[in-house]
């Protein structure tokens, strides 16, 4: 079995310890590191590592792969726990519209956004969707990523949720990346569903959550609860049923309106809660103590121009902020964490080390992936970034729009290696 052995690194950033799970509030600006070090890995675990000062040597050469990592920081891979990566055509005619004035919401309200996106994907084969979206994850993974969570909710029929599902799915099987599927059928109300919401919302309880456990094509339930999509009381059963047949909810909430959707997210324990950008005291209140963590999503702000979430007072709360991409046609077309990471420090005004701890450790925990994913540890699995020589890690965010990545590393196998696209 191949294996790695990193040499010299300027630093292993992210080195919690095997039981930390998340970090939350004060904690978050702790991100632990080992300057002047070393890492090994065999079978995509990491097996050892520490300072240079106390390498053991090599005793076996047998299929060993040496970086020599002088001035380079070595990081956990990034993990995004929220996006919407499987798409049938990008919407930059919408983009176009914004810049001539038009809001997010009015062009939804005229069959733009989301029913747009429904409407091609329901037309486009599977082969197809899975080419588009296997490119998008492996510039993704190029750029560092190595986790992912996946919606299902431009299809919004039994039939093409369930396509959706069994593309992810395959990106599952053929992608070296770890992939997590959410049910988003409550994405927006299907055209055919207008005059009867709640005729929808029944297939989706009825039908779509117990086959879809049944066959296991989701980890998880989502729900758009927002003002125009749906209400809190959809939501709740929704939430619900995927309780009962285990999957727990990570859910699209407080995006444009505040509307009491966090409260029964906590209340149905929601694995997460995302977007946040519109948040009363009370719903900060809601998510103290609750298990359920507030996943932030920057560059959807930055580029529909809307509120950045309020995450300082999320911080002072104690909370576990996480953050993703939400990589989708509509309000983010990006799948790039390392952009997140500058706006999450220019914008949200986290420090680099709450930031990186926000899209490794505390983003893998919204995935249910902390104990493998998101820290560098020894028996963790082997899924890093190896940066260019930098001369710190406030640089990173710093010299935005930069690729500051020289290699990418999953389950012990460099993807990765140096700037020349394969
Ligand atoms: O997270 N807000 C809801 N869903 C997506 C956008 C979907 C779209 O516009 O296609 C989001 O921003
Ligand atoms: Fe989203």
């Amino acid at each position: 079995m191949p294996k790695i052995l990193i040499k010299n690194a300027k630093a292993l950033v992210g080195t919690h310890a095997p039981e930390v799970r998340r970090v939350a509030g004060a904690q978050m600006a702790d991100l632990p590191l080992i300057e002047n070090a070393w890492l090994q890995a065999e079978n995509g675990r990491i097996t050892g590592m520490g300072p240079m000062t106390d390498f053991p040597g090599v005793t076996d050469w047998n299929d060993l792969t040496v970086i020599e990592a002088e001035g380079r920081l070595v990081l956990p891979g990034w993990c995004d726990p929220h996006t919407h990566t499987v798409f049938a055509a990008p919407r930059e005619q919408e983009f176009v519209d914004r810049i001539n004035g038009l809001s997010y919401q009015e062009i939804a309200a005229r069959g733009g956004g989301i029913l747009n996106s429904a409407r091609k994907l329901r037309d486009m084969s599977a082969d197809d969707l899975y080419d588009q979206a296997r490119q998008r994850l492996e510039e993704m993974m190029w750029q560092g990523t190595v986790a992912v969570e996946i919606k299902s909710g431009y299809g919004l029929t039994v039939e093409s949720e369930l396509k959706m599902l069994h593309v992810i799915a395959r990106l599952r099987e053929t992608l070296p990346l770890r992939i997590k599927a959410t049910l988003l059928a409550a994405h927006a109300i299907p055209p055919e569903f207008t005059n009867d919401r709640n005729a929808w919302v029944d297939r989706i309880v009825e039908e779509l959550i117990p086959v879809v456990a049944r066959e296991r094509l989701a980890d998880h339930v989502d729900v758009f609860c927002e003002t125009n999509y749906y209400t809190v009381e959809e939501m709740d059963r929704i939430l619900q049923a995927g309780a009962e047949h285990g999957l727990p909810g990570k859910v699209h909430v407080n995006q444009f309106t505040s509307i009491g959707g966090i409260q029964a997210a906590v209340a149905n324990k929601a694995w997460s809660v995302d977007h946040l950008e519109v948040m009363r005291p009370e719903d900060i209140d809601a998510l103290v103590g609750s298990g359920t963590i507030p996943t932030v999503l920057p560059s959807c702000s930055f580029f529909l121009n809307i509120p950045y979430a309020p995450v300082r007072d999320l911080v002072t709360a104690g909370l576990p902020v996480a953050l993703a991409t939400d990589h989708n046609p509509g309000s983010t077309p990006s799948g790039n964490m390392n952009f997140i990471l500058s706006l999450a420090c220019l914008k949200l005004r986290m420090l680099p080390e709450e930031a990186v701890n926000a899209m490794t450790i505390n983003a893998a925990s919204a995935m249910g992936l902390s104990d493998h994913f998101g820290a560098l540890s020894v028996g963790r699995n082997a899924s890093l970034i190896i940066t260019r020589p930098v001369p710190s890690l406030a640089y990173l965010p710093y010299a935005f729009g930069t690729d500051h990545i020289d290699t990418v590393i999953i389950d012990g196998t460099i993807i990765r290696s140096g700037t020349t696209v394969p």
